[in-house]
């Protein structure tokens, strides 16, 4: 299993090139399911979690082809509606397959996804939404069996703000017969890019970007022809990094809005950031300061750089208090990073980070995608070297991680 040897204590200095956005281009890959035809995504990350969905793609009879980041999907041949446990089970987004397989054929049989390394992930509001159109869905031996079903547009409120539910109902409601209204929907920018590819192949969709969405259902699409917009956690992530070690970095390739959240944060915390219309440059302090952060959902700091802004917040003067309020229970790497030297104490969904003058190298272990981030982080701003176990959670989210940390001066190399 490979593993990422760091050594750490150098400021980072240069460009990093940010790549597409992972949880943008997973939706949008579902959604060539929802029509017949060869389809063009450019720009997307090649990842773990991409390829995965290649597979589940390929599974269900549509031919997928990489040629670096554009990926083509010929959803022409698909003649299954099995998205079986063995993927799914690597992979929840896989649930994506379920409203498109429901709209084109009226028929699924998707696993459910089961829990995560930070605890239960319920799918009920998808379901639930699927429901209010009139899906008759089944929970059949870990599978959602859905016979028959014939989508009908309808209203449906979502009692908590859900990405992966929205953008499920969002692909149910395109091709259903008459209108459905979504209320308190998700505005996290890999929606509403969903939304840009499902109205540029023909959707009708009302209200992107807001809270309240009107679908309009029509008989066909085309295929979807679309770049997959620049991954706000990856950009984010590298800021942090440059917050972390007292660098400088410019992150090419990103809409700053997209995560401005997160930016302000680390203007709180000292950095300097200049922000140009798809660049952003951050010079971290000498010492970062102590800042106190709740996640929320877009536009608020997500919870995707929750662990991120906790290693920056353990080199911090002061005390931090990082609350979660998306995932209460999302603090695995939080005894890692203690095994670096940080002095973290969990108070429920509350991280309350004791700021230290160092963190130590020391060997650690990758726990899902955001928390090997953090683990990545402190090792780059730690004494001597790190060795981070288990980093195929890194590869499903961060393209060549290593190269463009490597490339701004960090002393990085993958030990298979
Ligand atoms: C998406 O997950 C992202 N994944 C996650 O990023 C991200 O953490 C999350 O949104 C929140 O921003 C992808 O886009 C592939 P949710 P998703 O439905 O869609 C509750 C990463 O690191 N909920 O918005 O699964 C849920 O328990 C990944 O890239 C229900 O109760 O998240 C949570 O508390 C990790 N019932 C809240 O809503 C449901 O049916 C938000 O979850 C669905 C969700």
């Amino acid at each position: 299993m490979d593993k990422l040897l760091i050594t750490g204590g150098r400021p980072l200095e240069g460009t990093v090139p940010i790549s597409g956005a992972k949880n943008a281009a997973l939706p949008i890959m579902a959604a060539t399911l929802l029509a017949s035809g060869v389809h063009t995504l450019r720009n997307v990350p090649r990842l773990r979690d991409t390829r995965t969905f290649a597979r589940v793609l390929e599974l269900l009879g549509a031919k997928v082809a990489f040629d670096g980041n554009v990926c083509t999907i010929d959803s022409t041949g698909v003649n299954s509606v099995e998205a079986p446990y063995e993927l799914v089970k690597t992979m929840r987004a896989s649930i994506y397959v379920l409203a498109p397989l429901l709209a084109r054929f009226g028929a699924a049989r998707v696993s459910l996804p089961g829990g995560c390394a930070w605890g239960p992930r319920p799918v009920n509001l998808h379901l639930s939404g699927l429901q209010a159109m009139g899906a008759a869905l089944d929970i059949e031996h870990g599978y959602i069996v859905g016979r028959d079903v014939k989508l009908i547009g309808g209203r449906f409120g979502f009692d908590v703000v859900s990405v992966g539910a929205t953008a499920q109902l969002m692909m149910a409601a395109v091709l259903a017969q008459g209108t459905t209204v979504l209320e308190n929907v998700a505005v996290e920018p890999d929606v509403t890019a969903l939304g840009d590819a499902l109205v540029a192949c023909g959707a009708r969709i009302e209200g992107l970007g807001s809270r309240n969405l009107t679908i309009h259902g029509v008989a066909t699409l085309k295929p979807i022809d679309a770049t997959i917009i620049p991954d706000r956690i990856e950009a984010a992530t590298f800021a942090a990094a440059a917050a972390m070690t007292g660098g400088r970095l410019r992150l090419e390739r990103v809409v700053p809005a997209h995560f401005e959240a997160v930016l302000r944060k680390l203007e709180e915390a000292g950095s300097t950031v200049e922000r140009a219309p798809d660049a952003v440059t951050v010079t971290g302090p000498s010492r970062p300061r102590a800042v106190n952060v709740v996640t929320q959902p877009f536009p608020g700091f997500p919870t995707d750089m929750q662990a991120q802004m906790i290693a920056v917040c353990a080199l911090a003067s002061g005390t931090s208090l990082i609350e979660d309020t998306v995932y209460l229970d999302r603090f695995t790497h939080v005894p890692e990073l203690a095994r670096m030297g940080a002095s973290i104490e969990l108070r429920g969904n509350v991280a309350v980070v004791r700021g230290v003058d160092r963190l130590y190298g020391a060997p650690v272990m990758a726990t899902d995608l955001r928390a090997s981030a953090s683990l990545v982080l402190a090792g780059l701003a730690a004494n001597g070297d790190t060795l981070i176990d288990r980093i195929y959670h890194l590869d499903r989210g961060y393209e060549t991680l290593e190269k463009k940390l490597g490339a701004v001066g960090a002393r990085i190399e993958r030990i298979s």
